[in-house]
């Protein structure tokens, strides 16, 4: 198996980097990509732990070498939001990036999964597949935007206010990765009911977590360890279905388009990716009009990175 990860020396990259030299399954190579001049230090850091994963750096002029013979990849890499900005703002910076990493990865491993971390997310993966369609090696199956975090989050404050135990507390998670666009399914959680005060209050806290923690950094970024680690949880569901496991994990994907072209939503993983997009189920009266009320921003979202592609 070989992981390439892509803004490898920044916060998320090193956190995700540091969990993957000690999760991927032995005989596995991690591939570090990072414009910052770090990157090779970064590596050099991580190979002193003793697992079984080789650990490569490769900077700003060696893409192609991070990417040759990946099978999956995955790219935090980009500006992180500051207090005040929302994941928007960031779009005009992300996108360049994010449209020159796609075309390294059309160029070396187009067969790769691809999971993008980087913000916004609702528009970012609207670019990589544009990237690749432009090349004729688009595989929807194959990309992924990744919103593990706002599965975690859930998890964690479920499992707070409900004391239940946080390793087997389940919540789908569906919509988008930014505000109003991420869509908690309380309703759908096991082993809790929740009073319409609850959903009232931890939807939203669910929806703005990025901002609490962009706020209690101060202006020192936003969530860099917690994305690391559902990054690094998304990428051994990716690991595990090509390995053969059946797995079933959320993502944002593209897909039958009943809601928007790319809807995050439960997916069955195997070794091409997506083998099969599940239903999410049921919804309350509440999350029905949540969905309906943030489908114009999703669309919206998705527009502005296939126009980005367009122009
Ligand atoms: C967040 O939700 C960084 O997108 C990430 O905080």
């Amino acid at each position: 198996m070989k992981v390439a990860v892509l803004g490898a020396a920044g916060g998320i990259g090193q956190a995700l980097s540091l969990l993957l030299k000690t999760q991927l399954p032995a005989g596995s190579e991690l591939s570090l990509y990072d414009v910052a001049p770090v990157v090779p230090g970064v590596a050099v850091d991580l190979s002193h732990i003793p697992t079984d994963v080789k650990v490569a750096g490769f900077g700003r002029d060696d893409l192609s070498g991070a990417l040759t013979g990946a099978d999956i990849v995955l790219i935090p890499a980009g500006m992180p939001r500051k207090p005040g900005m929302d994941r928007a703002d960031l779009f005009n910076v992300n996108a360049g990036i994010i449209k020159v990493l796609a075309e390294g990865i059309v160029a070396n491993c187009p067969k790769a999964l691809v999971g993008v971390i980087t913000n916004p997310v609702n528009g970012t993966v609207p670019i990589v597949a544009e990237v690749f369609k432009k090349a004729g090696t688009y595989d929807a199956a194959r990309v992924f935007g990744v919103t593990t975090l706002d599965v975690i989050r859930s998890e964690a404050f479920v499992a707070e206010l409900k004391g239940l135990d946080v390793a087997t507390v389940k919540v789908p998670v569906i919509g988008g990765h930014s505000g109003t666009t991420i869509l908690p399914l309380l309703s759908q959680v096991e082993g809790a009911t929740f009073s319409d005060e609850e959903v009232a209050a931890l939807t939203p806290r669910i929806q703005n977590a990025g901002t609490e923690v962009v706020e209690a950094k101060a202006g020192g970024g936003s969530a860099t360890l917690s994305m690391g680690a559902a990054a690094a949880r998304f990428c051994m569901s990716l690991v595990k279905g090509l390995q053969g496991e059946d797995v079933v994990d959320y993502a944002y994907v593209e897909g039958n388009g009943a809601d928007a072209q790319f809807f995050a939503q439960p997916v069955r993983l195997g070794v091409n990716g997506v083998i099969e997009i599940l239903p999410y189920g049921e919804l309350s009266a509440f999350e029905q009009q949540a969905k309906e009320d943030m489908l114009d921003t999703l669309k919206k979202d998705i527009k502005e990175g296939v126009d980005f592609m367009a122009s």
